[in-house]
């Protein structure tokens, strides 16, 4: 088994096309293409294709979906490869690009056990980061602090640091270099003891070095368009049900974070907007208490603080000026409780979070109580 899959793999490395398979001898409409019995002369892209389940698979010959033991749902290529889709789970490694991560018996859900591991390496010397999309994930909460001690999703090997983060991040994408060929390890801790409903489904694109949709340095998130929505990790509509350890409503933020989120400006536009997300007035509930403020506060410029008073957790804008008025606001860093719409023009388009390692109500003032994080809106200011 071990040396078939290094034979695929060693046929997937060079090159990214690949020859037909010949296993379907009465396939009459090959004929004519066979030169003798075991070699064809037909190639075709491995490119992505799409297939009757949700997930997207790769097009590959036959018995190298067979050898890699990916599922074959369908035809591609004009019916000369099959669209396999490659699924691990845990305890495993992958070289496939496109690979799904999932954890045992997925959809169903998962109650937990010893920690679960998929190991990525290259696909080839080309590829610089993994594209690690998050199609579904949720996990147990953090604790009433935002440490993630009873479920994790801890990603290391690569050249880019990625928080542990927990909870719920369906739709979170992060771009992790590769640090040369050392693989990309995805580790995620789903303590049985913690009796939670727990499930994932992630897609892992390898990203050749030239490829238009790798993320810049430095961005560990990376949003394309004109205008989106950019969410905090473990953002959510309801409040975590943990308490934090002064016994009071928990947080959903999670505790030391220092990333950066980048928007790729789009051609004709020269500045960036953010603003809360409508109709959401815990769209900014970064530091503060949440639960004691009432709707006059919660999600207004009356909870937006800035400059001085961000000093535990915060995200930068760099050099914003106040969208209202154009009046540059003199600081890059926001927090509370409440957020004042704002653009900058400073490129690339950045946005940096920070928090400290105490998310709770003993945090240094202002004590964190039932903080969310953040969910902003951003739109592209034409030139
Ligand atoms: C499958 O491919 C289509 C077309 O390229 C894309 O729009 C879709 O997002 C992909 N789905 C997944 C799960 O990657
Ligand atoms: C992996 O597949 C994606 C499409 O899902 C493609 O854009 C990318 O170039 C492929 N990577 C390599 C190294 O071929």
């Amino acid at each position: 088994m071990l040396v078939a899959v290094a034979a695929g793999v060693a046929l997937l490395e060079g090159h990214h096309d690949d020859i037909e398979d010949l296993e379907d001898g009465q396939d009459s409409e090959r004929q004519g293409r066979i030169l003798f019995p075991f070699v064809s002369i037909v190639r075709f892209a491995n490119t992505e294709c799409s297939s009757a389940s949700t997930l997207n698979g790769t097009c590959l010959a036959r018995r190298e979906c067979n050898d890699l033991g990916g599922t074959i749902t369908g035809f591609c290529a004009n019916r000369r490869g099959r669209c396999c889709i490659v699924s691990r789970t845990c305890g495993s490694t992958s070289n496939v690009n496109n690979t799904y991560f999932t954890s045992p018996g997925y959809p169903a859900a998962y109650s937990g056990g010893s920690t679960c591991s998929l190991i990525v390496h290259r696909c080839n010397a080309q590829v610089c980061q993994l594209r690690i999309d998050f199609l579904d994930m949720v996990l147990a909460q953090p604790d009433g602090d935002g440490n993630c001690i009873s479920d994790a999703v801890t990603i290391t090997g690569g050249n880019t640091v990625v928080p542990v983060i927990c909870g719920d991040n369906t739709g979170q994408t992060l771009f992790v270099d590769f640090a040369g060929n050392t693989p990309i390890t995805i580790t995620i801790t789903a303590t049985a003891a913690t009796v939670f409903s727990r499930r994932w489904n992630i897609k892992l694109t390898q990203l050749g070095c030239d490829c238009p949709g790798i993320a810049p340095n430095g961005c560990l998130q990376y949003y394309t368009g004109t205008s989106g929505t950019i969410t905090s990790f473990n953002y959510g509509t309801a409040a975590n049900q943990a308490l934090s350890t002064s016994l009071v409503t928990g947080t959903r933020q999670m505790v030391n974070l220092n990333y950066g989120i980048c928007i790729r400006m789009e051609a004709g536009y020269c500045s960036i907007q953010y603003a809360q997300a409508a109709g959401d007035p815990y769209s900014f509930t970064v530091t503060g208490d949440v639960e004691g403020a009432d709707a006059t506060v919660l999600g207004t410029a009356l909870g937006a603080a800035n400059n001085g008073a961000c000093t535990t957790d915060f995200v930068v804008i760099p050099d914003p000026v106040v969208a209202a008025t154009q009046v540059p606001v003199g600081t890059d860093r926001f927090c509370g409780i409440g957020f004042v719409p704002v653009v900058s023009n400073v490129k690339p388009f950045v946005l940096y979070v920070v928090t400290n390692a105490n998310e709770g109500a003993t945090a240094t003032a202002p004590p964190d109580i039932a903080n969310r994080g953040f969910s902003l809106a951003y739109t592209q200011v034409a030139c």
